[in-house]
């Protein structure tokens, strides 16, 4: 579907978005990869050299930084075919034991970049009737979570700009497909928490069939994807149960602190 292509992803250097930059080059796309660690981007380009390969680094908590990516595309004379908004963290700690830093560079990471990217490449691909957009959410979107409010805030954001915005691009031509991960094995979990609670480790999905749900949800055109059985089911749930009983659950289960 993808072969011949160009996809520009972000937080390419580890984990979803590592993984999505190999399937893709698998299937023949050329890639531009987008993240702050350029030894891990270069090593990544190496060895997905039978593509085109472009590393751009650059921090995404720079609110500049999407201008410049957008300018250096462009000086590049490359044209994005496929924007992969992943790049993303998380702290599971109180709100009261974050500093107010902290927590604004997460949303200027997972909200304000994402954003600013989807607008910026989101015009010539309808000038061109013809994009591709995945951006990641997470499970979080469906619960507010105390002990991890912030975070899972910032990923409804993408959730509901990627549901309203695959109905808005359609008649351009652009599909907007959200990918929404429960656990999964990546650098992710060790950023957010440090250590693992044992028994969420358990229900950490490995990395490569989550990037697959992914890739294979966008080019169905599809609007949402939650991979992992668990994980619709948790989604169901909070269709069924009282909002209180949900955000308590949340609060039990994704933001106890050890
Ligand atoms: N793993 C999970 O359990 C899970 C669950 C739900 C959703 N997600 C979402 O999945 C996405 C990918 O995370 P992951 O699990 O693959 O974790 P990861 O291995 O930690 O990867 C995160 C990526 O984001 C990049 N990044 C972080 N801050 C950045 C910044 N300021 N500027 C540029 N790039 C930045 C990192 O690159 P550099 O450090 O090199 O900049 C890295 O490539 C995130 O949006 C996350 O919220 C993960």
């Amino acid at each position: 579907m993808f072969s011949g292509k160009t996809a520009l992803i972000t937080g390419a250097s580890s984990g979803l978005g590592e993984e999505m930059a190999r399937q893709l080059a698998a299937q023949g796309c050329h890639l531009i990869l987008v993240a702050r660690r350029t030894e891990r981007l270069n090593a990544l380009a190496a060895q997905l050299s039978a593509v085109t390969v472009d590393v751009i680094t650059v921090d995404l908590a720079d609110p500049q930084a999407p201008t410049r990516i957008f300018d250096q595309v462009a000086s590049l004379e490359r044209r994005v075919d496929i924007l992969i908004n992943n790049a993303g963290f998380g702290f599971q700690k109180p709100t009261l034991e974050m500093s107010l830093d902290e927590q604004l560079g997460m949303v200027d990471v997972n909200d304000r970049a994402l954003l600013a990217l989807t607008r910026l490449f989101a015009a010539p691909m309808a000038a061109r009737g013809e994009g591709w957009i995945l951006n990641v959410s997470s499970v979080s979107a469906w619960f507010p979570i105390p002990g991890m409010a912030a975070y899972a805030a910032s990923k409804a954001f993408v959730q509901t700009l990627g549901r309203a915005l695959h109905e808005e691009l359609k008649p351009a031509g652009i599909t907007v497909t959200t990918l929404s991960p429960g656990g999964t094995r990546t650098e992710f979990s060790s950023k957010a928490r440090g250590q693992m609670d044992p028994s969420l480790e358990k229900a950490m999905m490995p990395v490569a069939p989550v990037a697959r749900a992914g890739l294979q949800a966008l080019a169905r055109g599809r609007a949402v994807v939650v991979p992992g059985a668990l994980y619709r089911a948790m989604t169901m749930l909070t269709r069924f149960l009282p909002e209180s009983w949900v955000v308590r659950l949340a609060g039990a289960v994704m933001g106890r602190h050890e």
